[in-house]
């Protein structure tokens, strides 16, 4: 296993400065200890400031969302630059439970294009939503991927990470997850897509994670052989016991 990064999805779980700041100091501690694991923190907004102010680890933090906008006449919205003011690197984009609400193809667009214009990460969350006897999951995979790079320029699209997301396995347990064989397929099948985007050898070095109720027992089987450079982590990124567990796991 090469390096690993470990994509730290807080979403609205954390709901206080304390627990931020403790689950921020064991993802730095974990992160001096285990070299070959990066970590990112992606809390909810309030806290993105707080936990990027005078950060001088390795840690990254990220944002769960960014505005579609620049303008500033826009209540409630908050900017890819704003963010970037804060100290964030990273910003998901596209998640489930963003298109939930309504998150179109084209918002995501727009999304990935402010983030990456102010010289943040993007990391886009793509996946079916049930899996059928006659794969048509595969194709709805790939129309969402193609929705995404379509637009993008290749040197946009080169700056993509891509979170590969079942929404059938968010959010569940370990034992639910996907398995590291059908993983391993549809890593695959991911790149075999994105060979319509991007040259030969830029496909090798795309960065593609998973996500969906990874946790500590799980995350080795999900690494080892795969070809996934890391994990979009929910409900055991909260945990810290759980989140020690599987940063270690991948020592
Ligand atoms: P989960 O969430 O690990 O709780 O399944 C993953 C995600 O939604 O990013």
């Amino acid at each position: 296993m090469e390096g690993m990064l470990i994509v730290a999805n807080w979403k609205a779980y954390v709901d206080t400065q304390d627990k931020a700041k403790k689950l921020c100091a064991l993802a730095k501690r974990l992160s001096t200890r285990i070299k070959r694991v990066k970590i990112v923190l992606v809390p909810p907004a309030p806290f993105v400031g707080i936990l990027a102010k005078n950060n001088r680890s390795k840690v990254r933090i990220g944002a769960q969302d960014v505005s579609a906008t620049t303008v500033a006449a826009d209540t409630g919205e908050i900017t890819a630059q704003t963010l970037k003011n804060v100290g964030a690197q990273y910003v998901v984009i596209g998640h489930s439970e963003r298109r939930k609400r309504g998150e179109s193809d084209a918002d995501v667009v727009e999304k990935v294009r402010r983030t990456l214009s102010v010289g943040l990460t993007p990391i886009v969350c793509v996946g079916e939503k049930e899996r059928d006897q006659d794969a048509q999951y595969l194709r709805a995979l790939k129309e969402q991927i193609s929705a995404v790079y379509a637009p993008l320029s290749v040197p946009e699209r080169l700056k993509v990470v891509l979170a590969y997301e079942p929404i059938w396995a968010i959010g569940k347990t370990g034992e639910e997850a996907i398995h590291a064989g059908d993983l391993t397929e549809m890593v695959l099948y991911i790149k075999k897509v994105l060979t319509e985007f991007l040259m030969g050898k830029s496909v090798e070095k795309a960065v593609i994670l998973y996500g969906g109720s990874v946790e500590p027992e799980n995350i080795r089987a999900l690494a080892g052989g795969s070809g996934v450079d890391g994990f979009l982590v929910g409900h055991a990124s909260v945990d810290e016991g759980m989140f020690s567990a599987l940063v270690v796991a991948l020592r």
